[in-house]
């Protein structure tokens, strides 16, 4: 079949070695800058602190976004002050309320209806705390303080572990248009990767030689070792563009992003190599559900999955994840590497997702 597609990542040495608390890390520091706003009244500062650092959380858990307001110099009775908190708009998605809040009541908007809450426990903390985070609310929040007179602000940016992976189609190169690679993404426990996640992916040694579709409708390429049969050696490394494409008519492969799981990845073990149907049913049987390709790259990446056996995934397509490259395990380089979507009569090993 001589098909055999290369996925060299190198594993970002040291995320496990980072702090978490409450679901996010960031560190202390906080120093006046963008992240800031203050107004002024009858000679009294209203100031609203949030973090500068991005925030960084995994799908599932539970984050706060910081966000605390006070007045200079600090005044004798307390104002009342109305709360608004909503996410900026970014990747062709509009700008969405979160939640407003006025004394005690309070009110959350559309998807984030029940999840988010204020923490209003300590005077001016209006922390945004959000419950069982999703793979699309990534992205920047903008924290609102309105006093009668004045109204202050500061920006949240919050950002999912994860890892970006390209993905084509069974029938080959090229063969998705923009709304099918949501699709597709999807079906493998993904999202369609942002600009931002495709170029720090490229910073952490991604080189794909296939244009894919992006977030925001646009289609790149990320290379780390210019080539002849890809864009040629004159042009220097780097995440390389089509611009905006067409997104019905336009066909590309895609890049998806699968954030840190919660459950586990395993390769089953089995006494007989297995058909596509037979790999299915036996993850079934032992209480888990065949793996799809977003969590195989996930485990991979966050938990160091290591294994030399080729086994079917969810999609139909065989791989297998080697974090420790050796000999006779594929190239060099730490990857999933990819047989492509072979017959599905053909034996295998298989890889199973359990959900905890
Ligand atoms: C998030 O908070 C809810 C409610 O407080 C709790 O039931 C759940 O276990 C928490 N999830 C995590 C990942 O901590």
């Amino acid at each position: 079949m001589g098909l055999l597609l290369l996925v060299p990542l190198l594993l970002l040495p040291g995320i496990s070695g980072l702090p978490f608390y409450n679901g996010f890390y960031y560190s202390n520091g906080r120093s006046p800058g963008n992240g800031h706003g203050e107004g002024l009244f009858n000679g009294v500062k209203l100031v609203v602190e949030t973090p500068e650092e991005t925030l960084f959380t995994y799908q599932g858990a539970n984050v706060t976004l910081p966000c605390r307001y006070h007045y200079e110099p600090a005044l004798v009775s307390p104002r009342p002050v109305r709360i608004k908190w909503w996410k900026l708009s970014e990747n062709g998605v509009p700008e969405q309320d979160v939640l407003v809040a006025i004394g005690v009541r309070v009110r959350s908007f559309g998807d984030f209806r029940g999840r988010v809450h204020l923490r209003q426990d300590k005077k001016c903390d209006v922390s945004l705390e959000i419950r069982d985070l999703r793979l699309e609310d990534y992205g920047r929040y903008r924290c609102e303080v309105i006093d009668g007179l004045e109204d202050e602000s500061g920006l949240v940016e919050l950002e999912l572990r994860g890892v970006v992976f390209p993905y084509q189609s069974p029938e080959g190169r090229y063969r998705l248009n923009f709304h099918e690679a949501h699709r597709v993404c999807a079906e493998q426990d993904a999202v369609v990767a942002s600009f931002e996640q495709l170029f720090r992916a490229w910073e952490e040694g991604l080189d794909w030689c296939n244009a894919g579709w992006l977030q925001d409708a646009s289609v790149q390429y990320p290379i780390t070792l210019p080539r002849h049969h890809c864009g040629g050696l004159d042009l220097a490394p780097g995440v390389r563009s089509y611009g905006l494409r067409h997104r019905r008519l336009h066909r590309y492969d895609v890049f998806c992003f699968a954030a840190a799981l919660k459950g586990q990845v395993y390769y089953l073990e089995h006494p007989e190599k297995l058909p596509l149907t037979a790999a299915r049913e036996a993850c079934r049987e032992d209480g888990a559900q065949i793996a799809k390709v977003g969590q195989l790259f996930a485990a991979w990446k966050f938990r160091g999955l290591d294994r030399c056996d080729a086994g079917w995934l969810a999609d139909g397509s065989v791989r297998y994840p080697v974090a420790h490259p050796r000999p006779n395990c594929g190239p060099p380089e730490p990857g999933v590497r990819s047989l492509g979507f072979p017959d599905p009569q053909n034996l295998y090993g298989v890889y199973c997702y359990r959900k905890h």
